[in-house]
């Protein structure tokens, strides 16, 4: 049985930080702790903070700019953080109003009305309570009957999200799913953090899997997927339902994404050259049968440096599309925004892999063909 995505969205928010503004707004920062800590640090209780710089974001990472849901209160040297209003219980929540829009699109996209899906997976990295979750709220938006539920594994969300919906699929219990990836980065990220203060933006994607191919211009069929898991305290968010009962500051670095960004790259790097090379292996199929790579929009070099060991010497822009520089790391949806922005040229019969990698770690590689 085939199994296909016919269409998919993408939510942009309507601001965005350029690197000269964050850093601008960090250096703000900066001088105001140094101020306030005069004292500490003549006495060496505490540390001077360093000024960042955009000429390092763009150098070390290819990010030079990030959409975000709350600019003001990210720049804002006195509060660095984004500032969402409480909204009531009776009111939309804000990830699930971002999945809306973006499953919106990709409905439209894949040609189909909210009736017609069975079901929804919110597949994200934070989600914005415990329960009721956050994909039930969508689906009830939407529509949509059936059945919905939430999953997390951080930035491979999306990617395992599909494996679920093509696994429910192929099961019988459900002919048509929604995966979408509402990811409000911005609202872990430590924006005092000057080594890693830059790395995320905010966005929701969306993706229309079913086993119904009407023959839409944007359909590709999923040729198979897989995943690896191997896990890793490089990359990590201490932040949970727990944390209160620790009797910790939940305002504390402790509670908000952290990563040991070097080990990182070292050792995921070979961990995604292996899993596509495998993955394209089992299915009898050689990297020179791909015509593109969707990556993970983490870091430029680390998916420049996955490439080349893949494909055995640098990779096109064509081969290996970037939206990291406007959007930053967006977490799971970063592979399918490259997706959706860069695969309508392809054309009957060409082959591509959407691959996601990071926190757990994990990884997870979706081989696509064109139909
Ligand atoms: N401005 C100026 N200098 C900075 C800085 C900033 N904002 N942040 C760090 N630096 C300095 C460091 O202090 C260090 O200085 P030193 O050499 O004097 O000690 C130097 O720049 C290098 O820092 P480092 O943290 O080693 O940079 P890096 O080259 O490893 O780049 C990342 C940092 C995060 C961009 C990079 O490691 C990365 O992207 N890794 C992959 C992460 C990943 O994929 N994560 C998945 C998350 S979902």
């Amino acid at each position: 049985m085939g199994i296909f995505i016919t269409g998919t969205g993408l939510f942009t928010p309507d601001e965005s930080i350029s690197n000269e503004e964050l850093v601008k707004s960090y250096n703000a920062y900066a001088d105001l702790f140094n101020k306030q800590n005069k004292e500490a640090i003549e006495k060496g209780d505490a540390e001077e903070l360093t000024y960042s710089s955009a000429d390092f974001i763009k150098k070390a990472s290819g990010i030079e700019s990030r959409y975000v849901l709350s600019k003001k209160g990210i720049l804002d040297p006195e509060r660095m953080k984004p500032e969402f209003k409480k909204r009531k219980d009776s009111e939309i929540s804000i990830q699930a109003e971002i999945s809306v829009k973006a499953a919106k699109e990709a409905l439209k996209n894949a040609n189909i009305e909210s009736d017609q899906v069975d079901g929804l997976i919110c597949a994200c990295s934070n989600l914005q309570r415990a329960y009721p979750a956050v994909s039930i709220e969508i689906q009830q938006e939407l529509g949509i009957e059936g059945y919905a539920y939430d999953m997390n594994v951080a930035c491979s969300s999306a990617t395992f999200g599909i494996q679920n919906a093509v696994n429910d699929i192929r099961a019988g219990v459900a002919e048509t799913l929604l995966v979408v990836n509402p990811e409000i980065c911005t609202a872990h990220l430590n924006f005092k953090d000057r080594d890693g203060h830059f790395i995320f933006g905010d966005v929701c994607t969306a993706i229309v899997i079913t086993k119904v191919n009407d023959g839409s211009k944007g359909t590709f069929e999923v040729l198979d997927t897989k995943l690896k898991t191997s896990f890793s305290n490089n990359i990590r968010n201490n932040f949970g339902f727990i944390s209160k009962n620790e009797d910790l500051d939940l305002y504390s670095d402790d509670q908000l994404f952290k990563q040991e960004g070097r080990k990182v790259f070292k050792q995921v790097v070979p961990m995604v050259e292996e899993l596509i090379t495998n993955h394209l292996k089992g299915n009898n199929l050689q990297v020179d049968d791909v015509k593109r790579l969707w990556l993970h929009q983490a870091n430029l070099s680390m998916n420049s440096l996955i490439a080349k060991r893949l494909l055995g010497r640098d990779p096109s822009e064509d081969e290996m599309p970037t939206v990291l520089d406007l959007y930053a790391n967006t977490s799971s949806a970063g592979s399918i925004i490259a997706f959706h922005k860069y695969s309508k040229d392809f054309r009957k019969g060409d082959l591509g892999v959407i691959c996601s990698f990071g926190a757990g770690y994990s990884a997870g590689s979706i081989i696509v063909q064109k139909t």
